[in-house]
């Protein structure tokens, strides 16, 4: 049995890939340490809870005191850190919090694994990062293992530090650490803020979809359990010191994607009640500040050292994750009416 430190687990990716270990393998038991911000719901992961191999911990990455004693009572094999702020238009209106968390909690996992590791303790740190650390592709090439990093918003900025963090103390203490970037993930338990899960859940209830500039900036789309295949993959097979990109070599333009959306509802629901086809909730709105045109990956490498390809091309993909929302409209309700948390503020809170 090993023991997977898993931190930000109660978000999007995190809750996909301890679902993932927990259901897909028999040989992993799962802590997840979350600081429940806003975008951490806990009923993302509730029918974990009297699962024998989860047991959740409410924390901050940046609380050192805290981690020491996890790695200390729990010893686990593999750290595995998701925790971030994740959402590029907030680092644009408020990047405080994105320093705090991404770089510093960072820096202070890594402090702790790093004591942990001298103690004698045999472990590996995941950094779950992202392909936005490269900057911003024209409209030929791919980013690689190799291309440098020139992140352009804060959001960016604070990953790309972070995995510098991660790659020296691989280079400087000879820690086994493992650094994925990956491209723009989609599924089911996404948090309407992002593009897809945003544009859904406005379709639904004929609410305007607001598409930035001329909608033709691109990006490269992967169902969320290839990227959980990838990691669970990475963190358990790969070499240490290892940087993989992972990539869905599913490209579309912006407008194109919410386009797609638009007609798969219709297709399935009818078009709103007063008749007119989805697509005419589209409103094009002022761009966001140093918005990134295109991102691509190459991800050959991860297919050459580890066998991994994506298994869900961005048709199906959408198909499956329109229809998680379609079953899910109660959770969505959840989280657009601020109720999503209550039940955890119910549990917790009274401690
Ligand atoms: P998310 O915003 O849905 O979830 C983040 C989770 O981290 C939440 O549960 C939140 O409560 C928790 N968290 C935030 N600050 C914390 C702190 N200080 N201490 C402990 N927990 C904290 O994010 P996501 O979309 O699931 O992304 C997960 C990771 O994957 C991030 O590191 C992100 O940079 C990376 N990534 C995301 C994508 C994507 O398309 N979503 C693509 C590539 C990489
Ligand atoms: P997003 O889901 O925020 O991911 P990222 O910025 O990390 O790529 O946005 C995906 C793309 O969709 C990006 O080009 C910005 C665009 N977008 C809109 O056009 N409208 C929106 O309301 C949002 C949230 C994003």
């Amino acid at each position: 049995m090993k023991t997977v430190l898993v931190t930000g687990g109660l978000g999007f990716i995190g809750s996909n890939f301890i679902r993932l270990l927990l259901k897909d393998f028999s040989d992993y038991k799962v802590i997840n340490l979350d600081a429940v911000t806003y975008a951490g719901n806990p009923e993302n992961l509730k029918e974990l809870e009297s699962d024998i191999h989860y047991h959740f911990v409410h924390g901050d990455i940046g609380n050192r005191q805290l981690i020491d004693t996890l790695l200390a009572q729990e010893k686990p094999d593999i750290i595995v850190n998701f925790a971030a702020e994740s959402h590029v238009d907030r680092s644009i209106s408020g990047p405080a919090a994105f320093i705090e968390t991404n770089i510093v909690g960072t820096f202070t996992q890594l402090e702790a694994f790093r004591s942990y590791c001298s103690a004698g303790n045999r472990c590996r740190f995941l950094q779950v990062s992202t392909d936005e650390v490269y900057g911003s592709l024209g409209a030929e090439g791919y980013f690689t293992e190799t291309t440098p990093y020139s992140p352009n918003s804060p959001y960016a900025a604070s990953k790309a530090s972070a995995d510098h963090l991660v790659r020296a103390y691989h280079h400087t203490y000879k820690l086994d650490t493992l650094i994925t970037n990956c491209s723009n993930n989609y599924g089911p338990y996404q948090f309407p803020e992002k593009l897809i899960p945003l544009m859904i859940s406005n379709a639904l209830e004929g609410r305007s979809l607001p598409v930035y500039g001329d909608g033709k900036n691109v990006r490269d789309w992967l169902y969320v359990e290839d990227h959980c295949r990838a990691l669970e993959l990475v963190m358990r097979a790969a070499d240490p010191g290892q940087t993989y990109n992972i990539g869905g070599h599913n490209e579309m333009e912006n407008i194109a994607l919410v386009r797609l959306l638009c007609n798969s509802l219709d297709r399935r629901l009818g078009p709103l009640p007063d008749q007119r086809p989805r697509t005419e909730l589209i409103t094009f709105v002022g761009d966001r500040q140093g918005h990134d045109q295109r991102y691509a990956i190459d991800a050959e490498k991860i297919k050459h050292d580890l066998n991994w390809e994506p298994q869900t091309n961005l048709a199906k993909g959408m198909e499956m994750t329109i229809d998680w929302y379609l079953d899910n409209q109660e959770w969505l309700k959840q989280v657009r009416d601020g109720s999503y948390q209550k039940y955890y503020h119910e549990m917790y809170d009274q401690r």
